[in-house]
């Protein structure tokens, strides 16, 4: 899949998520078979930008290209100003934030929320393509499907962006009313792909490779992007690849190559957050792994509270070492499914 001048290689994409998908988390997605990351959303305030969580969400050394950073606000000048901002930094790509369902940005209603407002969103979307177009970096949306089952307007919208010169629309199948209730829709995904000629990913509760397989049969879109199923999990990815080529499962990774991981996202992650917050942010991700990693029952659950009370690296990095090893020695290794682990960790 081409994206401007970038030719993708592949079309699975790693959803941004704010608060998991930052440089290391993205990193590995991309070495674990993910073709294509967008980064944590970065504020469009200019009061904002040099703030620690700013800089890091900004900090891209490292990470293999290109380069999309995901930009959020409610002010077309400042969308503008940030897009250029963060072209000086390395952004090779510019996506908009019309998704999250968050209020966050100047105490207004960003992300999804522009969809209630068309012409505000409109302006947004056509200052940033006017801001990116001298620099050759293509645009992109992010969208929910509106924001009311009343008002699904996410068609328009595309139609609009695609005119205003977007380059890729990725829709998420739900309203922003909706939140992360229910059950995401792909048909009106499929209804943007049969009336844009720019590419479309379809993205919201695609678990596995099967659905993956189904979402883009349902919807022809040209690529799928995964949230929350990479969590913990960001060999998915190449599990995905792996089904869509062949028809056939890729046997779960040994916990031998998991560790391996582990410890080099764990390493990258200490690297940009520093010691102190690093140990304290990486528990939540330790704690996803021990959830999808097939282990003996309550082995997660043990993981997860020794880890909880861990305050070094060292003793983090040696925790994740020592158990690792003791599953792999215990021959316990798929004694239990997934989403066993979720019910128990429910
Ligand atoms: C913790 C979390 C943080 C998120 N942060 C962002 C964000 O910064 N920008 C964005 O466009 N969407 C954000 N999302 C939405 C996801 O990108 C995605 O659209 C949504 O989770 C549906 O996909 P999934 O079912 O595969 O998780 C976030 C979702 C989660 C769960």
């Amino acid at each position: 899949m081409q994206l401007g001048p970038y030719t993708l290689p592949n079309t699975l994409f790693v959803a941004p998520m704010a608060g998991v998908t930052d440089r290391p988390f993205r990193k590995l997605c991309k070495r674990l078979g993910a073709g294509y990351a967008v980064s944590e959303m970065v504020t469009s305030r200019p009061d904002l930008q040099s703030s620690l969580k700013t800089s890091r969400r900004a900090d891209h050394s490292g990470e293999p290209g290109p380069i999309a950073v995901q930009i959020a606000g409610t002010d077309a000048q400042m969308m503008a100003d940030a897009a250029r901002y963060n072209i000086d930094r390395g952004a090779q790509i510019i996506d908009i934030n019309m998704g999250c369902p968050a209020k966050k940005v100047c105490n207004k209603w960003a992300g999804s929320a522009l969809m209630q407002d068309e012409t505000l969103a409109l302006e947004i979307v056509q200052a940033v393509v006017n801001a990116c177009a001298p620099y050759g970096v293509p645009v992109t949306l992010k969208m929910r499907t509106g924001w009311s089952a009343e008002g699904k307007n996410a068609p328009t919208i595309a139609l609009a962006a695609e005119s205003a010169g977007v380059q890729m629309l990725t829709v998420h199948g739900r309203t922003r009313e909706q939140g992360y209730k229910g059950f995401a829709e792909h048909d009106t995904v499929a209804q943007i792909k049969s009336r844009v000629k720019i590419p479309v990913v379809a993205n919201g509760d695609i678990d596995s490779p099967e659905k993956a397989r189904e979402v883009l049969a349902r919807t022809g879109a040209d690529a799928v992007m995964v949230g929350r199923a990479a969590q913990g999990r960001p060999w998915i990815f190449r599990e995905i690849a792996y089904f869509l080529d062949t028809g056939e499962h890729l046997p779960p990774p040994d916990l031998v190559e998991v560790k391996g991981w582990l410890l080099e996202h764990l390493e990258d992650h200490y690297s940009l957050y520093g010691e102190f917050t690093g140990v304290r942010s990486a528990r939540k991700h330790l704690g996803w792994y021990a959830q999808a990693l097939p282990l003996p029952v309550g082995a997660a659950a043990v993981f997860r509270a020794h880890i909880n009370t861990l305050t070094t690296a060292q003793a983090q990095l040696d925790c994740v070492r020592e158990n690792l090893d003791a599953w792999t020695t215990a021959g316990l290794e798929h004694s239990m499914t997934r989403e066993d682990n979720w019910k128990m960790a429910a």
